[in-house]
Formats: structure tokens, sequence, C-alpha cells
């Protein structure tokens, strides 16, 4: 039985009613499933059990305290993205050893506090990182472990914006220019050259972007063979897709055992960096109906949620399902635009939905557990959703709801 799911005309999370979480403790309110969280991260870890290898989760999907801690009593390790990251995982007990640092713009700082945390791997991302990088390890006289991020040009086909392994992306050094950059790394005193990386998109719904992305990678590793210079890890980077409307993504034991197929005779780690797969499932974002408003085109469903807590669908044209909490059994279907209070056109949730709606409704936008709170905004000074985990039948709290007073905590008026 997947984590949400209909008992009686009730949509629950776990053991718990979601029409009770919202009225104890508000809405717009994001809610998560432990069990959900956990069963995805053991189908990744277990497709790949047969390989040496490390599931770094993608924080910047779900980077909540409580997501991390939960991912970190598992094992997991990380791929961050920021100094912020950086200490947000070590604020959850996520092992420093188990991190690797991605990113195209690591600052001076952040690479310095990475190389105090002891992590396991920069991902390098251009000859003027790997400058940097050597030329604070140099001064700090610390080995800086290193992989360098290729870009193998694969199309993943997926929305443009969420495409990165192409060579007209800003992501990754160009495959022509990789042995060079190698080459140079793996003479430098204070660089250790221990990986390979790439990552070539997200929401990726087939397994062909990925086996020739990893094609590359592999093909690469041999040329750098001859070069003497041997690589202990691969990094496939993350980019397993999720089911949020019609897509048929593989799932992730699917995904493992035919990356897992292409790695059995080879002796290398691997590291894998999902996100979206392990948490997206996950999580719904519970909002009130506040108006319903017919005009003479459109009839709409005005929300207390926009897109200050869930940008997606403004961002990336995304598509969420919409669940009422407590299906009703009379009321006529209607056509429904579903949109946000915020003062924008590109502000919807969801367009052209067939649901019976009595304002006062609560209802669920599902598949919200990646991409949602973390891409959340206050925009129009709106307070940020509380975020609960449930875990059986027990509700946790994992952040609460902002107030308002706070959001200009950190302005000042002139004098
Ligand atoms: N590794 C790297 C280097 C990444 O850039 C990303 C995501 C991941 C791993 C995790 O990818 P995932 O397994 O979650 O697909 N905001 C967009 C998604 C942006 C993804 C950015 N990079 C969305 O809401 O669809």
């Amino acid at each position: 039985m997947s984590s949400f799911h209909y008992q009686n005309n009730t949509l629950f999370a776990e053991n718990v009613s979601l029409a009770k979480i919202a009225t104890d403790h508000g809405t717009p309110c994001y809610v998560y499933s432990r069990a959900a969280i956990t069963q995805q991260w053991h189908a990744f870890d277990e497709g790949f059990a047969r390989l040496p290898h490390l599931i770094c989760y993608a924080v910047k999907a779900n980077s909540n305290l409580a997501v991390l801690n939960i991912l970190a009593r598992l094992g997991s390790g990380f791929d961050i993205v920021s100094g912020g990251e950086l200490a947000r995982v070590i604020a959850a007990g996520g092992d420093p050893q188990k991190i690797v640092f991605s990113g195209v713009g690591k600052k001076t700082s952040e690479i310095i506090a990475a190389l105090e945390a002891g992590i396991f791997c920069f991902n390098v991302e251009s000859a003027a990182e790997l400058t940097r990088i050597n030329e604070i390890a140099s001064q700090q006289k610390k080995c800086a472990p290193i992989a360098i991020r290729v870009n193998p040009d694969v199309d993943a086909q997926t929305h443009p914006y969420i495409s990165t392994g192409l060579k007209e992306n800003k992501f990754g050094v160009a495959m022509s220019e990789a042995l060079e950059l190698f080459q140079l790394a793996h003479h430098e005193k204070y660089l250790n050259v221990i990986g390979i990386a790439c990552h070539i998109g997200s929401q990726i719904t087939s397994l062909a972007p990925f086996l020739a992305a990893t094609e590359c990678v592999l093909e690469l590793r041999d040329q750098l063979e001859k070069l003497d210079i041997s690589i202990s890890h691969l990094d496939l980077g993350g980019g397993l897709g999720v089911r949020y409307a019609q897509e048929t993504p593989p799932k992730p034991a699917e995904y493992a055992a035919a990356i897992a197929e292409r790695f059995k005779q080879l002796n290398i780690k691997l590291l894998l960096e999902p996100g979206r797969a392990i948490v997206a499932k996950a999580g719904v974002l519970l909002a009130k109906v506040e108006y319903l408003k017919n005009s003479p085109h459109k009839d709409f469903a005005i929300l207390d949620t926009g897109m200050n807590d869930l940008i997606r669908p403004a961002m990336y044209q995304a598509h969420h399902d919409i669940l009422p909490v407590q299906r009703g059994t009379v009321g006529v279907h209607q056509h429904y635009d579903i949109v946000g209070p915020i003062c924008e056109t590109g502000d919807f949730i969801a367009k052209n939905r067939d649901l019976i709606l009595t304002s006062g409704d609560i209802l669920a936008i599902m598949d919200t557990g990646a991409y949602g709170f973390t891409m959340s905004s206050n925009y129009n000074t709106r307070a940020r959703a509380v975020e609960i985990m449930v875990d059986g039948e027990q509700v946790h709290i994992i952040r609460d709801r902002e107030h308002v007073q706070d959001l200009w905590k950190h302005e000042h008026v002139l004098p």
C-alpha cells in the first residue's frame, strides 16, 4: 500500500488522516511520510547491493533536518551544492566522509569549510574551479579529494530547465577537455584525483540516457588508466524521474539493475546522487480552497497556497495530481483552474482539473516531497508553510510555520 492512500474516502499519510493534520496544524502544510522516504532509499541501496556503492542523497530536493537525519541514520551519503547544505547535513548528523560537493560556483569559504569537514569528494566543474581548489588546499596543506564532472553531451529528454548534460549547459567539463584537466590535477601535490562524475539532468523517465552517459564515463576511465591515472569511483549523479502524471519511469530497482549489470565485472565504487526519486512521492502539500470564483470563461478554485510554496507548476509547467482529503459522494464535477493568492498570472497549481469542490475543502497537492519546500519563498510576504513528518501513527512538526514578524527580522529602516 502506498504511504498516501484513501481509507473510507479519507486520505491518509501512513496511519494518520490528512484532514486531521490540516485541522490540527492549519494550511498550507507539507506532510511527509517517513516510511516512503525509507522505502525509496532502500530501493536504491539494495538495487546496488552487489557492488561497492554509496547512495548520496541530493540534499536540494528536500533539505529539512528531519529528512536528512532519517537518511543519515540509514547510512546515506549526501550530495551538496553549497556551504549551507554542508552545514545542514552535519547538523542533521550526516557523516562528512560520505559527502560529495557538486555545483558550478563553489565559493572560497565553501571550499575551506568542506576541506575542514573532511568531505569525501569535490565534484569539480571547471578548470578555474580546479585551480582555486588547488590553491586553497595548498595553503591549508590539506589534500583535496576530487572528481571531475564531465558533460557527456547526452540528451536527457527532459524539461530544458532541468537538463544539465548537453554541451550548451553550464555544467561539467566537455569530454574533449576532460583528459587534459585530469592530467593537470594528477600532478598536483594537494589534489587527490579519485573519481569521474556526471549528472545529465532531472526527471529522466527512460534508461537510455543514463546508459549512454555511463558508457562515456567508462570510456574516459579507460583512457585515464592508459595514462596511469587510476580512478576509484564513478559518480553517475541523480536524475531518475517519478510518475507525476502519465510518465512511466523505471523503478529504482530497475534503474539499479540496468546500471549494476554494466559494472559487475569492474572493480570500481559507484556513487549515485538521487534526490527526487527518494522524496518526491513521500510528500504532499495540503491547502484550503478559500474561494470558488466563476467567471464567464473559467472556473477558478483559489487556494491558500501558490507559487510561493510550490513553484514547480509556474516554473516548469509541472503536473501535480490534486486529491481532496475527504472524498465526497455528492456534488457536481466541474473544470477548475487551481490557482494561488499571489499577484502573478503565472501563479497556478494546476489547470483544467475535474473536481467536486466547495469552499473550505482541503486538497492534497500530490508528489510534492521534492523541490517543494526547498524552492519556496516569502513572495508577497507570505510566511512559509509548516512541515510535518508522519511516522506510523505519530505526527511530528519538523519545521514550524513561520511568523510574519520573522519575515522582516533581518531588515533595517534608515536611522
Ligand atoms: N546531482 C546533481 C549534481 C544535481 O544537479 C541534481 C539536481 C541532482 C543530483 C539530483 O537530481 P534528481 O535525482 O533530484 O533528479 N527544481 C527542479 C529539479 C532541479 C534539479 C537540479 N539538480 C524540479 O523541481 O523539477
